[in-house]
């Protein structure tokens, strides 16, 4: 699909972000100067921002990063055909799995450090017993945005208690409106489950639910359509995912990515789309439908629209490893440093070096990218 006009500014801008990147980093160090070159009079400026540096996460293009994502187990009760291998995999042991204790007091770190906005996922989050609890730590803690990824399969039965515990928001991933391609798809029969676990989050304060379709050609992109009437039918936001190669299977081409470009097409020829404003750091592109209908439209286009000069993400895998990029060669292994006693002022300190040498994107559009080792299930999404 050749690449066309898109009613947004940055739409076209790709990896440009990289650029911005490095231009808010002069901005922000000439603003440094600035308040500094004004002598005592400004003193107190100076200390709240050495505080406010000293309290926050930076990289060293300048991106702030606010958002954690902690992936609380490895396991999930589902085998996507882009994600995981139909064969049984190697789960970690037990005790390579942070202990909810752990995870506890490393969210209170990363609290300390300026995260405000904190995401559960898996594996399947809600398979491993205590998420509402650990919902709740998290919670009182005071994180400003408290939200959760699920497949959606337990939701039904566990969404009021997972409000009750105080979450913000809820993510489900939804491949097919068919049962029978959902089932080839997740390789299970959750339908029904998933369905029912929609409508629980709609009928909550939860609501309205995002939904997430990780599209791959030849699967799933004839119901581009049906899942924009989903959308329409039921108000809920409906996100449409680029494939990325993260899956254990390596079955991904760049000829299995649908774009978001064509996606944004097909559903804005038949009801026109209206953009809607959306944060920086924010994964998609936001439209409304213009005849003011109910439920949104999300473009997610880590492929041909890469966002990562606004990302402002990093993330703990179940197993103690801080990740700065889903792309990361390398993880960093949090849970030693944990383990062998580290106060909490050295594990700020591992981690704020950790996260200075984030890397400036990921290269799935270079020539000799390589795919990391680590599959989405064992990273979190
Ligand atoms: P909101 O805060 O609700 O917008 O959530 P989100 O989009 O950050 O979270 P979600 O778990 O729903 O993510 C949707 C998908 O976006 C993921 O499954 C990934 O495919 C993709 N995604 C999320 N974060 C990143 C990222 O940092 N880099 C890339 N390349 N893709 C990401
Ligand atoms: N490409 C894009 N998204 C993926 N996810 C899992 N594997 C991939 C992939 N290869 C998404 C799921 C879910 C989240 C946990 O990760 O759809 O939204
Ligand atoms: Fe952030 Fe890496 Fe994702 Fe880019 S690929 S948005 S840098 S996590």
């Amino acid at each position: 699909m050749a690449a066309r006009a898109m009613p947004e500014r940055n739409w076209a801008e790709g990896l440009a972000g990289n650029g911005r990147a490095s231009r808010s980093m002069e901005r922000s160090a000439s603003s440094k100067m600035c308040i500094f070159s004004r002598g005592t009079r400004f003193h107190t400026a100076n200390r709240v921002l050495f505080f406010w540096s000293e309290m926050s996460l930076q990289d060293k293009f300048g991106r702030q990063i606010t958002d954690l994502r902690i992936s609380v187990t490895d396991r999930c009760n589902f085998r996507c055909v882009y994600c995981r291998s139909a064969d049984p995999e190697n789960y970690r042991d037990h005790d390579q799995i942070l202990s909810w204790k752990e995870l506890e007091r490393l969210a209170k770190v990363f609290y300390e450090l300026g995260i405000r906005k904190v995401r559960m996922t898996g594996g399947e989050p809600l398979v491993r017993s205590g998420a509402e609890e650990y919902v709740k730590y998290l919670s009182d803690l005071g994180f400003a945005d408290l939200s959760m990824t699920t497949n959606g399969h337990l939701l039904a039965e566990r969404c009021e208690g997972l409000m009750a515990a105080g979450l913000h928001r809820i993510n489900i991933s939804l491949d097919s409106l068919s049962p029978q391609k959902f089932e080839k798809i997740t390789r299970t029969k959750s339908f029904n489950s998933v369905i029912n676990g929609i409508d629980a989050v709609q009928k909550s304060k939860l609501g309205p639910a995002k939904v997430n379709a990780v599209m791959v050609r030849g699967i799933n992109d004839d119901e581009v359509e049906a899942f924009a009437e989903f959308a329409r039918d039921r108000g809920v936001i409906m996100r449409f995912i680029e494939f990325m190669p993260l899956d254990a299977d390596r079955h991904w081409s760049r000829d299995r990515v649908v774009a978001a470009a064509e996606v944004f097409d097909r559903i804005n020829a038949r009801w026109p789309l209206v953009q809607i404003p959306h944060e920086k750091s924010e994964t998609a592109r936001k439209y409304r439908f213009a005849d003011g209908a109910q439920g949104e439209i999300g473009l997610i286009a880590p492929v041909t629209q890469p966002f990562c000069g606004h990302c402002s993400r990093i993330r703990l895998t179940a197993d103690g490893k801080l990740r700065t990029c889903l792309f990361s060669k390398d993880d960093h292994d949090l849970r030693a440093y944990l383990r062998d006693g580290a106060s909490d002022g050295e594990l700020e300190t591992f981690i704020k070096s950790v996260v200075n040498e984030k890397e400036e994107g990921h290269h799935i559009n270079d020539p000799g990218f390589v795919q990391p080792n680590r599959t989405m299930v064992f990273i979190g999404g």
